[in-house]
């Protein structure tokens, strides 16, 4: 879209705003490329395209994954649109958080990745924002919980096929780091059938225990 007038964005988001009768939001990076961070213009056009709340993940395009998510973008951003903005972005713990909630003045904060290898962090985040002390760290038995949850959640959303596939990279992250975990995981990555992954799983837990 780096080539396309503003013009041609509010009617692409309009178009899809009049589209559906519920709220649209939309997610950006901050821009092309660090030379040219659109985010500000993108967000403007957002707001008067009926958009209902703005995610920005604090790297531009061509950075993909590299180098450190900014906030200062998002700041500006959030100083210049009068719609929900979303900070992402390398928010990894709930330090991270507050800093960016306090330096960008957002009103809410995304998690991808952190999230992934620890669902948990939701709550410690919440708890630290609340008191400024962090929950303990989740016994073995409520991370089993968990995993085996995700398990049975991701087989019912995804059928059982994709479901298995798409929960290797789920128990890379969170079994990985106990121990055993890395052997397990080598053993769990070559299984395709739902039924044996989630044994499998269910009995690592109960030999960690
Ligand atoms: C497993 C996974 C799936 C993702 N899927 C999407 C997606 O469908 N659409 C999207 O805009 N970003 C997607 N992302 C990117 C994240 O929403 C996020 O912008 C990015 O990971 C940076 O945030 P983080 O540092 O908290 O991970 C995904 C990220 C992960 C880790």
């Amino acid at each position: 879209m780096c080539c396309l007038d503003s013009g041609v964005h509010y009617k692409i988001l309009s178009a899809v705003v009049d589209a559906v009768s519920i709220p649209v939001t939309l997610k950006i990076r901050t821009g092309w490329d660090k030379e040219n961070k659109n985010a500000v213009k993108i967000a403007q056009i957002a707001e008067q395209s009926g958009i209902q709340a703005l995610t920005i993940h604090g790297r531009t395009r061509s950075c993909a994954y590299s180098g450190e998510a900014e906030y200062e973008t998002i700041r500006s951003v959030k100083q210049q649109v009068n719609i929900p903005i979303i900070a992402n972005g390398d928010i990894n713990s709930a330090e991270k958080a507050l800093y960016v909630i306090q330096y960008s003045g957002v009103d809410a904060i995304m998690i991808g990745r952190a999230a992934v290898q620890a669902p948990w962090i939701f709550a410690d985040i919440n708890y630290f924002l609340a008191t400024g002390n962090h929950l303990p760290e989740p016994s073995l038995q409520r991370k089993s919980e968990t995993v085996l949850g995700l398990l049975k959640d991701l087989y019912s959303f995804y059928g059982e096929t994709h479901g298995t596939r798409m929960a290797r990279k789920h128990l890379l992250s969170m079994v990985k780091p106990l121990p055993g975990g890395e052997q397990f995981w080598k053993k769990i990555n070559k299984i395709t059938n739902a039924q044996q992954q989630y044994t499998m799983t269910y009995d690592f837990f109960n030999a960690c225990n």
